[in-house]
């Protein structure tokens, strides 16, 4: 499996599954633009890493529920490395709470980054692709967007937004050699899950048939692999990769 010099954008690669995904890229053979919101350091020591693989990367800072940080990010993206193949949208984050006690900024930051944030990318990077005739693209979704959870109404909306969001241009960009794909994690083990309670995460565990949590290169794998053209027949599909929780 290779995606040798292809170029690739990993949206919040500074660390968890994004950092994961964006060295494994690199390790396929692909240059890889590594994008953060705020953690610099991070970004950089995975830029390190991907550069003492003989790839080249770069970070960019960007907030992907802005339009214009985005816009800037593509465009300079294009400059540096010519064009961009692969657009990973991982980029995410968490604000629960219960429908009653959910402020309006906690649903509204989570569709923002969430949601918003999978169609700046995607729209700008489309440009990109459909001018080449090339292209793939992978959205993070969650099965949370499949299944909801309580306390995760505004999580579960946008994950499941970017489910119809995905189905849909993989139909409009077909024609154009672009395909999109879905990977909807189940429980993998990051920053993000590490904030649960004990007693939650035992929970999940015993619902897991495969017997563990996820780690970030279980989902980088499939990543890989549909970034390749070892899927080259695959398009607009939802993937599990959740140990059979969903089962
Ligand atoms: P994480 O919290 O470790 O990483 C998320 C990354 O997104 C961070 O680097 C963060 O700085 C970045 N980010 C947040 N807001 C941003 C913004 N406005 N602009 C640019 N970057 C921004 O989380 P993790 O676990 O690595 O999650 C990655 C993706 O996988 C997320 O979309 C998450 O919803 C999804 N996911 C994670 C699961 C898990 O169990 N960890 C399960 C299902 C889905």
């Amino acid at each position: 499996m290779s995606i040798e010099d292809k170029i690739a954008l990993v949206t919040g690669a500074s660390r968890g599954i994004g950092k994961a995904t964006a060295i494994y890229l690199a390790d396929l053979g692909a240059n890889v633009a590594i994008n953060y919101s705020s953690d610099e350091q991070g970004a950089m020591s995975v830029v390190e890493e991907i550069r003492k693989h003989g790839r080249k990367s770069k970070a960019f800072k960007a907030n992907v529920s802005c339009m214009e940080d985005v816009q800037a990010m593509m465009d300079e993206i294009r400059q540096e490395f010519g064009g961009l193949d692969i657009l990973v949208n991982n980029a995410g984050i968490t604000k629960d709470a219960l429908l009653v006690r959910m402020k309006p900024e906690d649903w509204e930051k989570v569709i923002d980054v969430n949601l918003n944030g999978v169609f700046n990318c995607t729209k700008s990077a489309a440009r990109i692709m459909m001018r080449q005739r090339r292209g793939n693209i992978i959205n993070i979704s969650s099965v949370i967007g499949l299944t909801g959870n309580a306390g995760q109404a505004n999580y579960a909306a946008a994950k499941a937004g970017i489910i119809g969001f995905s189905k849909s241009i993989a139909k409009e960009l077909a024609s154009r050699g672009i395909r999109v794909n879905v990977v909807a994690p189940g429980f993998i083990q990051t920053d993000m899950t590490g904030m649960l309670p004990q007693n939650i995460k035992e929970e999940l565990l015993s619902k897991i048939p495969l017997g563990r949590y996820g780690d970030p290169m279980d989902i980088a794998h499939l990543v890989g692999f549909l970034a390749s053209d070892e899927s080259s027949y695959i398009t607009g599909q939802v993937i599990n990769v959740d140990g059979g929780i969903l089962i």
